[in-house]
């Protein structure tokens, strides 16, 4: 969002608690409500070119329906409202085991396990979304990163589906969305980015996450 702002966009942000959003601009607008609310969606569509998606859920046992429902959603309002351009943010733990060649024997057991078991129903509905997400005729793209990070960021590697590096700095996903709002490249495909040569350890970003919850 900071970003963006930087960058000159005129930004609406949605959110569950409009109240305590750390950010104030002349360009920003706040607006507040459920995103697998279709009213929700449709007030903070209005007026946008374009709409980047990094809603999240946390892992859990339960089932997760955040995504699709979000995506539904924006979906529909985008085609009542006319706006075109979809960035939607879901994860390189969905992307099917047998294009990542980018992982080592440790990581293919990792990203088996992820799958199968503690991060089953998150990567399921992300599945989910990115079908709504690719059956709909807006510009899509689908951005695939691995594990997120907080550390500055130094410069993404973007590619089609498959992309090396396990971890992405939160500032390069947030250059990467906001490049490809004018860059045609990706459209209507999946992009994976990744910040190269950044490493935190699979332990320190495993427990960071649990933490969130
Ligand atoms: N963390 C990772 O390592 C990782 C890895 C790969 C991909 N991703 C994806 O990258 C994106 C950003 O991840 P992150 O870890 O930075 O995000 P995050 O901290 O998990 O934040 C997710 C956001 O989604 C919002 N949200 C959840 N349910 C919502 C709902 N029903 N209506 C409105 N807002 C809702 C949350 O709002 P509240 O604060 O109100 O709950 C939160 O602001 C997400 O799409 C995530 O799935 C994350």
């Amino acid at each position: 969002m900071r970003l963006a702002l930087e960058r000159g966009h005129a930004v609406t942000a949605s959110t569950r608690q409009p109240g305590a959003f750390p950010l104030q601009h002349a360009r920003l607008r706040v607006a507040g409500g459920d995103a697998t609310d279709p009213g929700v969606a449709r007030d903070a569509l209005e007026d946008c070119d374009a709409v980047i998606s990094v809603i999240g859920s946390a892992y859990t046992r339960r089932p997760v329906t955040v995504y699709s429902r979000a995506a539904s959603a924006v979906v529909g309002a985008m085609r009542e409202s006319g706006c075109r351009r979809l960035l939607a943010v879901t994860s390189s733990g969905v992307t099917p085991l047998a294009q990542r060649d980018d992982l080592s024997v440790p990581g293919r057991a990792f990203h088996r396990l992820a799958r199968r078991t503690f991060g089953r129903t998150v990567y399921d509905d992300m599945e989910r979304m990115e079908a709504v997400v690719s059956d709909s005729p807006v510009d899509w793209t689908i951005v695939r990163p691995p594990g997120l990070t907080d550390e500055p960021g130094t410069g993404y590697a973007i590619a089609e589906d498959v992309v090396e590096g396990p971890y992405c700095s939160r500032d390069d996903l947030a250059a990467v969305l906001l490049d490809q709002l004018d860059d045609d490249r990706y459209r209507r495909r999946v992009a994976a980015v990744s910040t190269p040569g950044l490493h935190v350890g699979a332990l320190t970003t495993f427990r960071r996450e649990m933490l969130k919850r």
